[in-house]
């Protein structure tokens, strides 16, 4: 009879893999009592696997699924969330009673373990559409009948969005209306997208209640965290804070992984050349994406596969018509 609960995260790369051990620490930090497990992709870097070990319980290497869906995918401006797919694995977790599932770009500041009181399939919803829940944080049962009537219900319906949002939302299809219980409080998924659009709540609910209230902050959007860099010494987030997420929980999320994740990735690195994001080494080691020659860019964006998470990131791409404007 399997007995434990875990949290459950998942990275298919190494930037995911760098949320997910300052999502890992969080709930460390915050005495978290469940196991921590974290499914990875065969991309993600050895250097990166050695410290999730030290964070996580479990790490387990996973096929990455794809939606394939570049049509939907478009609609969302995400071309890169098909394989959040792979999320999907994560019923296949039995050896675990009860789990909940949440994003790499997720970040923990209280205690969460009260969310285990909940049932499948418990979610807070969307900001964009409330009345569909958000997967970016969820209570699940590991089960692999479920997980095979997930995969079946891929293969005949597919994803309205083209990731797994869109699949969890079209199979638990009465979330919305069947039971108030599974509809968490959306102080355990908060989106900086809401924060913005309605910001007098965000403010009354969490600014000035701060730690009482907001449980997970989700970075949900195309810029996540890594997206930008920190100076260490100042302890200032460059690039433009304000546009992305309330700056007090990105600068949150750097003080974590500056001062507990870079000195642990320094260790598996050791003499090899890594860009941790923090400003001091910047100029030593050139991201490995800039070595790509322009020819093979322009393939890779005629192809339709633009790095918009690294060197065709909104910042990159203004930054160079800057340059060329001037
Ligand atoms: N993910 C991943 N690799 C990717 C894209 C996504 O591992 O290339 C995982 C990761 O856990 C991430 C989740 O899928 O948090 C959902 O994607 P994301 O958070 O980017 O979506 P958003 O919340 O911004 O809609
Ligand atoms: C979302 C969720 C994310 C999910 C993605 C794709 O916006 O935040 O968790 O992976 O949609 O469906
Ligand atoms: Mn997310």
């Amino acid at each position: 009879m399997a007995a434990e609960q875990a949290f459950v995260t998942l990275a298919t790369n190494d930037s995911y893999a760098r949320g997910a051990m300052v999502l890992g620490k969080s709930l460390r930090n915050h005495k978290t009592s469940k196991k921590l497990v974290v499914l990875i992709g065969p991309h993600v870097s050895d250097q990166s696997r050695a410290v999730l070990h030290k964070i996580y319980d479990d790490v387990r290497l996973v096929d990455v699924l794809d939606s394939g869906d570049t049509a939907h995918l478009a609609m969302m401006k995400r071309p890169d969330l098909g394989v959040t797919f792979t999320k999907l694995h994560c019923w296949t977790l039995t050896h675990y009673s009860k789990c909940v599932f949440m994003d790499a770009d997720t970040l923990v500041v209280s205690n969460i373990d009260e969310l285990f009181d909940r049932e499948e399939l418990s979610a807070a919803p969307d900001p964009g559409w409330p009345d569909c829940f958000n997967s970016g944080v969820f209570v699940f049962i590991p089960s692999n009948e479920t997980y095979g009537r997930l995969l079946q219900f891929c293969t005949e319906h597919g994803s309205f969005d083209g990731g797994d949002q869109g699949v969890l939302n079209g199979f638990f299809s009465d979330w919305a209306t069947a039971d108030i219980t599974k509809h968490l409080p959306f102080i355990y998924n908060m989106s900086s997208i809401a924060i913005y659009t309605y910001l007098p709540a965000f403010k009354h609910l969490s600014v000035h209640r701060y730690g009482a209230n907001a449980k997970v902050v989700h970075f949900l959007g195309a810029t996540k965290p890594w997206s930008y860099t920190y100076d260490p010494r100042q302890r200032r987030v460059r690039g433009d804070v304000a546009a992305a997420a309330h700056p007090g929980f990105l600068l949150e999320w750097w003080t974590l992984y500056s001062g507990e994740v870079v000195p642990m990735l320094m260790r598996e690195y050791g003499d090899q050349p890594f860009c941790s994001g923090c400003e001091e080494d910047a100029g030593e080691s050139e991201p490995v994406q800039t070595l790509m020659s322009s020819a093979e860019r322009k393939q890779r964006w005629e192809q339709g596969q633009a790095d918009y998470m690294g060197i065709d990131s909104f910042d990159n791409i203004q930054k160079k018509l800057d340059v060329f404007l001037k």
